[in-house]
């Protein structure tokens, strides 16, 4: 273990693929992200869409987990979730999130802030009709973030849903759905070497229009 904490203090690593100037990005931060996202499949990143959504309580208490983006365009960036999870609770309560992208293959970071709103009922149905069925009983037979005794009780209720569904379709649960997080500010990272790194921020002014600058690293 002494091991283990001498390795992880002692951990380099200089980044030195590729740089980020103002003049090179995009004016539209969405056309800029969608630029590097393409760059992070082509370059066979592992699950690109992976991403940290971080969000608070009404007291200000944070909590980030990983989800998978499933959409994004001008409305904003959309993921799927119970809506009686812990994540649902505090966008209930404070609509406030950031979505954090780490594409390491790349040297790269896209950080994302704005507000979150539900997608309406129709948007939802036409997303979960596109799960195979065993994600679709999955979503009915989860109590996300709830405590429950035992794998057995998620196993039970799995093989119950699957019985109950047998035959039908299998309609969307109504406490799951997505998300949308509508930006008003993103960041794109780009490791340089000696920790001198490249960071672009775009801040959505009064006026709606985007404006670009340079943050120290
Ligand atoms: C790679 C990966 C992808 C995930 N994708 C989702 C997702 O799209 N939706 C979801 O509800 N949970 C997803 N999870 C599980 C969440 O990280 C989290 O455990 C769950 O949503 C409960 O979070 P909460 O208790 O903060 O609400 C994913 C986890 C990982 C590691």
């Amino acid at each position: 273990m002494k091991d283990l904490k001498e390795y992880i203090a002692r951990l380099r690593y200089d980044f030195s693929k590729q740089t980020l100037d103002e003049i090179d990005v995009h004016k539209n931060p969405l056309i800029q992200f969608e630029h590097w996202f393409k760059e992070a499949v082509e370059t066979n990143v592992s699950n690109p869409n992976a991403m940290v959504v971080s969000t608070a309580s009404k007291e200000g208490k944070p909590s980030a987990r990983v989800l998978l983006l499933r959409n994004f365009n001008e409305n904003g960036f959309v993921f799927y979730t119970n809506y009686n999870s812990k994540k649902a609770v505090n966008l209930e309560n404070n609509p406030y999130a950031s979505i954090t992208f780490f594409w390491g293959e790349l040297e790269r970071q896209v950080r994302i802030e704005g507000t979150v709103v539900k997608q309406n009922d129709s948007e939802s149905d036409e997303y979960f009709s596109l799960r195979p069925d065993t994600s679709k009983l999955g979503a009915w037979s989860s109590p996300q973030s709830n405590i429950i005794s035992n794998r057995a009780e998620l196993d039970d209720k799995f093989s119950e849903m699957k019985e109950h569904f047998k035959g039908k379709n299998i309609p969307r649960p109504p406490f799951w759905g997505g998300y949308t997080l509508k930006p008003n500010l993103y960041e794109f990272w780009q490791g340089r070497p000696n920790r001198m790194h490249d960071r672009i921020v775009y801040e959505l002014e009064e006026n709606n229009e985007w404006e670009i600058g340079r943050l120290a690293p």
